[in-house]
């Protein structure tokens, strides 16, 4: 078996809430038991598909804009089939996984500057463009826009109904919007009446706040990915970084299972619907990773001091909006309606490669040129500076 072997048919653990770590509770998907994390599916099938199409030829170089799991899986997935991996990232990434990502044998191209429109993932993804820029051969996977990301989670999905037999409520965090979107797909195969509960980061543009510097990596975005599912999502939380912080470490200490800032965030909203919801309400939540990535950060007691994020035992329920741009958000929030915040972009259809409104990856192995009207442009609709 070679390393693609270890990833997947990760366990789960029963989490009671957080708060009085009483009879409620919820069962936990263990990502971080895969070798890099949850990514590791989205990266190995999005290649495995692209080899597959010839979009990706044999020994070629991939390029991706990421912040850190999904990197981790392309060096794993570069690793198994042969190809150099670069990885467009910003200043926020935490130093081991820079270490961790070079000693995996990727290349890091680092960008110094946000964008005034779309922030550092805006950047990153004219980083990553103008590097397939200088090699045709070079292939993106463009996680935001790939609809193979969200394909690659149904064996997840398949791995929790053999675990729970059945599910009334997922809780995902989101950022590229690709577990999310794939999991609920495959459950509600079986089970069309599931709720999927989106849990996003204060400053995250993805459902209709406005951008601002963001403390927590892995969910959120300052764009809007075209693989966020919006209508498959029933309601969406916001969480501030002290209350995933508060939520990492009970988990931790209560359970000895625990993760980054999208493992506090997505507990600590599981924890509430489970008291919540009708007892015998069967709740999964996806833990994306685990704890070793965040010791500078999460569990660094300097870190958290000095960015205000010790010791805030949350409220026990979130303030509600009655729309998701109602004000801006700054402590946990919740909105049951959720639309999304821009005309709707398709994601590409299957077998054409990564989405020709994908701005890092437009015009390269098979994609089309990029539609008129889109990311920004006169006209589109899209977010421009000053909007987002
Ligand atoms: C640690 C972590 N949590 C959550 C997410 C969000 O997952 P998705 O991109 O599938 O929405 C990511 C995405 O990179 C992540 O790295």
């Amino acid at each position: 078996m070679d390393i693609s072997g270890l990833v997947g048919n990760t366990p789960i653990l029963w989490v009671p809430e957080l708060w009085s770590g009483g009879e409620r509770g919820f069962w936990a998907k263990l990502e971080g038991y895969n070798p890099g994390g949850i990514k590791d599916r989205a990266a190995l099938h999005m290649i495995a598909e692209a080899r597959r199409r010839g979009t990706l030829r044999p020994g070629a170089p991939i390029i991706e804009s990421t912040s850190g799991t999904l990197g981790l899986g392309l060096a794993l997935a570069g690793v198994v089939h042969g190809h150099p991996v670069t990885l467009v990232a910003d200043p926020g990434m935490e130093p081991l996984m820079r270490r961790l990502l070079l000693a995996y044998g990727a290349r890091l191209e680092i960008v110094a500057e946000p964008y005034p429109e779309g922030g550092w993932q805006a950047a990153r993804r004219a980083r990553v463009r103008d590097l397939l820029t200088r090699d045709p051969s070079a292939y993106c996977p463009d996680q935001y826009a790939n609809p193979d990301n969200a394909a690659a989670y149904a064996p997840l999905a398949a791995e929790l109904i053999t675990q729970l037999t059945h599910i009334d409520v997922l809780v995902c965090s989101v950022g590229t919007g690709g577990h999310s979107a794939g999991i609920s797909r495959a459950l509600r195969t079986r089970n069309p009446a599931l709720r999927l509960i989106g849990v996003d980061t204060i400053g995250s543009t993805i459902f209709g706040q406005p951008a601002r510097p963001r403390l927590m990596r892995g969910l959120g975005s300052s764009i809007h990915p075209a693989n966020v599912a919006y209508d498959a999502f029933s309601e969406i939380h916001w969480v501030a970084p002290a209350e995933a912080v508060w939520a990492c470490r009970r988990l931790a200490a209560a359970r000895y299972a625990t993760g980054g800032w999208s493992v506090g965030a997505v507990a600590m909203v599981a924890s509430w619907l489970a008291r919540r919801e009708p007892s015998g309400t069967r709740i999964a939540a996806v833990f994306p990773d685990g704890p070793e990535r965040y010791f500078d950060t999460v569990y660094g007691d300097a870190y958290c001091a000095g960015h205000g994020l010790l010791d805030h035992k949350p409220e026990p329920g979130p303030d509600e909006l009655p729309h998701p741009a109602a004000w801006e958000v700054t402590r946990w929030s919740r909105c049951t309606a959720v639309t999304p915040p821009r005309p709707a972009v398709p994601a590409c259809p299957a077998g054409s490669g990564p989405g020709d409104d994908a701005p890092g990856c437009a015009g390269h192995q098979g994609m089309g040129p990029r539609a008129p009207g889109r990311w920004g442009e006169a006209g589109s609709g899209w977010p421009r500076a000053g909007e987002v």
